[in-house]
């Protein structure tokens, strides 16, 4: 087994795992976010739920973050060992030609998210481990009334924060037009479907990025 994962097609088999649960992961951290745009209230009553149950605490939180640290690990690893198989000249080798500009430039999209994923949770992850394990405050409340979406609502006041969010969703839409369909085909699973999976594809890749955007658009603007 851990042969396999050492080999060239084991270690994107494994980086299109890691992709599925990361593209399942931004459908259920939108539907949530996306609450917010209707009422304060459920988005309140969702995050104290994800926040505070120990099953999404304890299990699924820490399988997040290990998909999120194995993506952009194993993203580097095939992004070196790519470069080096590129040493080995091929008689013609027309990048422009054989492949798009999103496939070339998988390693620059993705650095791209990585430093919004900093920025991210220096801005929401962080303070809450803070106010829930370094402080020990598990209510969810300040003043008197549940915390979450007025601490949203806070964040996108900036403009500067606001711009730097709308790019890098830009840059996540630019990474999945091209990983959504790569990745199934990691898995060997286009067969009969290539033109359903890339339709699907391109409209996951344009309507999960849009739909973050609209969010952060509409708390700056209403707020
Ligand atoms: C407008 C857009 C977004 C908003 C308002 C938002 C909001 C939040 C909030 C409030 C948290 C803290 C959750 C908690 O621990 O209680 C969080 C965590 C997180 N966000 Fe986002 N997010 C946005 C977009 C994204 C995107 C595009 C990604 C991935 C590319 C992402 C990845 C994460 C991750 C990995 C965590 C930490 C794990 C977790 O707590 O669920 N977020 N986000």
């Amino acid at each position: 087994m851990s042969e396999f994962f050492k080999s060239s097609i084991g270690r994107k088999v494994a980086m299109a795992l890691s992709a599925f649960f990361l593209m399942f992961f931004l459908i259920i951290h939108l539907a949530v976010n996306i609450t917010s745009l209707f009422s304060a209230d459920v988005f309140n009553q969702l995050s104290h739920f994800m926040g505070t149950n120990p099953l999404v605490q304890f299990a699924l939180q820490p399988v997040l973050i290990f998909g999120v640290v194995f993506h952009f690990v194993m993203g580097f690893v095939l992004e070196l060992k790519n470069k080096k198989a590129v040493g080995v000249k091929y008689a013609k080798n027309d990048g422009g030609a054989n492949s798009t500009w999103m496939s070339r430039n998988m390693i620059y999209s993705g650095l791209a998210i990585l430093a919004f994923i900093v920025l991210h949770f220096i801005d929401f992850w962080f303070p809450e481990l803070n106010t829930k394990y370094v402080l020990g405050d598990m209510s969810g409340m300040h003043d008197g009334e549940f915390r979450y979406f007025h601490e949203l609502v806070e964040k996108f006041h900036n403009p500067i924060r606001v711009g730097a969010y709308v790019l890098a969703f830009v840059f996540l839409a630019l990474h999945l037009l091209h990983g959504f369909t790569s990745a199934f085909q990691s898995m060997g699973i286009t067969a009969g479907r290539k033109k359903f999976l890339k339709n699907f594809g391109v409209a996951y890749s344009i309507l999960i990025p849009l739909g973050f955007v609209i969010i952060a658009l509409f708390h700056h603007f209403n707020h």
